[in-house]
């Protein structure tokens, strides 16, 4: 996997300058590739950096050893390279890949740099094969990003301090790094993996036709698949986060559209309070984003090319979620909050050499994420584990009335999960396993995704050890 710069237009046929990662194999040449790989097959591959600049790729949501984590002392620089083996422990799901080095990551990811890391499993294979589904025809990958451009088509990444502050937004949407996308489908069951792989912008997402909100329904989160589809209308995804879904278009005929939106919400941004927005702030030659945080917009176009015979049945069952044993495991604090123009966890920021957190192996721990009233939405990401949501609290009125139990949890908070969106205000709790085969200490990452936040430091090091202490 290479990974260097490209020229490639964004929109319309004005080359733009981004950064790709590029692999060959069978006289082709691959951009930002699906990876897709059994449960239990070795993956191994080697990371060439010809940036100009520092670089390591991370496996976001997979288990691994740490050091295959690229955690971000192990960037390489310009020419150098990283060689990655090991095999994949982690359940069927949608998994993803883009860029660690410290401070750089917001940039180099949203210049380009990501893919998916597909892993299936036999519950999995069980779906596949009940609804008839194919990789890239009716099982379908989309990733969502936002960009700002220049006159020329060029992406631009200028961040004020305002916007490193309140994460930085575009006002281009991208699915796949296609701008105004159309998808031609059929009258059938389709399956989207929708990542939010945007720097910081949160969405609603709906299916929309003639302004109904389509049902659909959740089959997976970050971690795979659910115990059992979730039918819903709508859901929030923060970056980082993946969702896996069930769309049925039988009921269509031949020429209707039905359009993947973001529906509007209260982005919770404090800056609406006192600072008019992000005008004026800077002599960046772009303009703020025409599309606000929270406003409506869309994001992918579904045209429905013509009817099919298809008589497959949604499963009841999907899969098995075993709840991760809590009684009697400690609770361990986590708190969102700003110091000035900085946001803390713990009242820390980030230093690449400290471990503030230390666990004890094969220990369960609950991690308690508490975020200020007055904050922001902070999609908070575990490195090395999935954890279970066990519980939210003091959640928003627009969160809380998505709840589906008297936890406060929502459809997307029902599976295996590595980010998890706390909302001002918010008390979530997580269950997390710390068991693992590696052999010696893991040093890995707890941060929050929005990559100018975790830029700018919101992030700590935890290490699991043999023996841990309450940090
Ligand atoms: Cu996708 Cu450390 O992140
Ligand atoms: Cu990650
Ligand atoms: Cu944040």
């Amino acid at each position: 996997m290479t990974a260097k710069q490209a020229v490639q237009p964004l929109v319309g046929d004005q080359e733009a300058r981004i950064y790709v990662y590029e692999t060959t194999g069978g006289g082709a040449s691959f951009i930002n590739p699906v990876i897709k790989l059994k449960q239990g097959d070795i993956f191994q591959a080697t990371l060439i950096n010809q940036l100009s600049e520092d670089t390591i790729v991370h496996w976001h949501g997979l288990h691994v050893d740490w050091y295959m984590d690229g955690h971000p002392s192990y960037a390489v620089p310009q020419g150098a390279s990283y060689k990655y083996h090991f095999t994949v422990q982690s359940r069927g799901g949608t998994y993803w890949y883009h860029p660690h080095p410290h401070g750089m990551t917001a940039r180099q990811s949203y210049m380009g740099l990501s893919g998916f890391f597909i892993v299936e499993d036999r519950d999995d294979l069980n779906l596949r094969n009940s609804l008839d589904l194919k990789l890239g025809e009716t099982d379908i990958p989309l990733v969502i990003q936002d960009k700002r451009l220049d006159e020329k088509g060029q992406p631009v990444y200028q961040p004020t301090e305002m916007e490193k502050f309140m994460g930085y937004e575009g006002d281009v949407i991208f699915v796949n790094l296609t701008a105004n996308p159309v998808l031609e489908v059929r009258s059938r069951v389709y399956r989207f993996r929708l990542l939010n792989g945007s720097n910081a912008r949160i969405y609603r997402l709906a299916f929309v036709k003639g302004g109904d909100n389509l049902p659909y329904y959740v089959i997976g989160t970050d971690g795979g698949l659910l115990d059992k589809p979730y039918r819903t209308s709508e859901i929030f995804v923060s970056p980082g986060e993946r969702v896996d879904l069930l769309l049925d278009l039988r009921t269509f005929d031949t020429g209707e559209v039905i359009t993947l939106k973001s529906l509007s919400f209260d982005p919770m941004h404090r800056e609406e309070g006192g600072h008019g927005g992000h005008e004026g702030h800077g002599s960046s030659p772009v303009q703020a984003p025409k599309i606000g945080s929270g406003k409506e917009f869309h994001i992918l176009k579904l045209v429905l090319k013509d009817r099919i015979p298809y008589d497959r049945t949604v499963p009841q069952s999907l899969s098995r979620i075993e709840a991760i044993n809590t009684s009697g495991v400690s609770i361990r604090p986590i708190t969102l909050a700003a110091s000035g123009m900085q946001w803390l966890i713990n009242g820390m920021s980030y230093q690449m050499d400290q471990y503030p957190i230390t666990v004890k192996k094969n220990t369960t721990e609950i991690w308690e994420f508490r975020n200020q009233p007055n904050s922001m939405p902070h999609p908070m990401h575990l490195h090395g584990f999935m954890f279970q949501v066990i519980e939210r609290d003091g959640s928003p009125e627009q969160v809380k009335k998505l709840a589906v139990d008297q936890l406060g949890r929502l459809v997307t908070d029902l599976g295996w999960k590595d980010t998890v969106l706390v909302w001002p205000g918010e008390t979530v709790r997580i269950a997390i396993d710390f068991s693992h085969n590696f052999a010696g200490e893991q040093k890995l990452l707890t941060h929050c995704h929005v990559l100018e936040h975790e830029d700018q430091g919101m992030m700590l090091n935890y290490m699991v050890k043999r023996y841990g202490n309450k940090g």
